[in-house]
């Protein structure tokens, strides 16, 4: 199989991404960083998470972001949901998509949703229904499906089962976490292929972490595999924070560079998203990580 001629990015940085900041971010900054994605073209933009602000501090603010970003028509703008209440808060910000997060490895699930993965899932069937039932989009995560900072090597067959899982509640796409960004190409690959097997590729999204560098080949390994969805963060941001050490998410810029020269369309301006990512890393008072920005600004001043 050769390489889809059409890549979705879907832009996590301000939720992925400011979910790890230490500092809080402003909601105006916030929000002009995801204005800034859209009018880039990003078809969708990950804009926060419902999540407990005792848990996550950094996304406490969703609800206030949500009201305050100019929803450009036809662009999608997701936020996590783990439980009922979550679901009740995107409603009340008119939410259209949320994104149920669950995980392969034990361990990741307890630290990072305070419950089994078998608990987990009985706690999103009921979220994925309902939301359904409003007519909402449900995308659906599992993390550490290369590995786990807590356990270490996860089995491939965890991920096929919780991919199966969140496919037959209905979620429209299941987006593969390699939370830790410890996998390599040959292993990237062999891990999609054996999901495909129960949730077809093109349902399949690349959500890769770049702490070792890899994740733009471990892409490019598994485009060849038919998947046509990628997750990204602008200026490489962010994190987890129930991933000790991680580092952010590959960043948007070095995957469109890179799917820009093989010809691939994403429908995002780059000079745009090299300025978007400028921006929010000049509010968090450093230079983007991505390296393709990096090169872009140079001598710019
Ligand atoms: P818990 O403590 O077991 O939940 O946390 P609880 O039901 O006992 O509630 C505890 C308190 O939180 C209560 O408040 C609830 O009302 C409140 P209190 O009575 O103590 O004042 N609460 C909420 N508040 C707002 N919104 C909610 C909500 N739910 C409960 N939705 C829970 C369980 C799932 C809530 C918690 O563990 C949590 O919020 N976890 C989220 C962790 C998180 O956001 N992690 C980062 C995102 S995942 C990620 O980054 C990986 C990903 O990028 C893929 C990859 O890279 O692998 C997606
Ligand atoms: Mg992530």
């Amino acid at each position: 199989m050769g390489y889809p001629a059409k890549v979705t990015v879907v832009d996590v940085g301000p939720r992925d991404g400011l979910q790890a900041e230490p500092g809080t971010v402003p909601a105006a900054a916030k929000i002009e960083l995801i204005d800034r994605l859209s009018e880039a073209g990003v078809p969708a933009v990950e804009a926060g998470a419902f999540v407990s602000p005792k848990w996550v501090p950094q996304m406490a603010d969703t609800a206030e972001v949500f009201a305050g970003i100019a929803r450009r028509p036809g662009t999608r703008y997701p936020v996590l949901v783990p439980n009922m209440k979550g679901l009740d808060g995107a409603i009340a910000s008119g939410v259209e998509e949320i994104a149920i997060f669950g995980a392969a490895s034990e361990t990741f699930s307890r630290k990072n949703i305070n419950c089994s993965i078998a608990e987990s899932l009985e706690r999103f069937r009921p979220v994925a229904e309902a939301a359904r039932a409003r007519g909402m989009k449900v995308r659906g995560y599992i993390s550490c499906v290369l590995g786990c900072p807590y356990e270490g090597a996860v089995d491939v067959a965890d991920v096929v089962r919780v991919a199966r899982a969140l496919d037959e509640m209905g979620c429209y796409e299941v987006s593969l976490g390699d939370t830790v960004g410890v996998g390599t190409p040959v292993r990237a690959r062999a891990m999609v292929d054996a999901v495909s097997q129960a949730v077809p590729a093109e349902r399949l999204a690349l959500h890769f972490h770049d702490t070792y560098g890899q994740a733009l080949a471990n892409i490019l390994a598994c485009l060849e595999a038919g998947v046509a969805t990628v997750d990204a963060a602008v200026a490489g941001l962010g994190g987890c924070p129930y991933a000790p050490g991680a580092s952010g998410n590959v960043a948007t810029e070095d995957v469109v560079y890179m799917l820009d020269g093989m010809g691939i369309e994403t429908g995002i301006d780059l000079e745009s998203l090299v300025a978007a990512g400028v921006f929010i890393s000049g509010a968090l008072g450093r230079t983007p990580a991505s390296k393709a920005a990096q090169a872009l600004t140079a001598g710019r001043g």
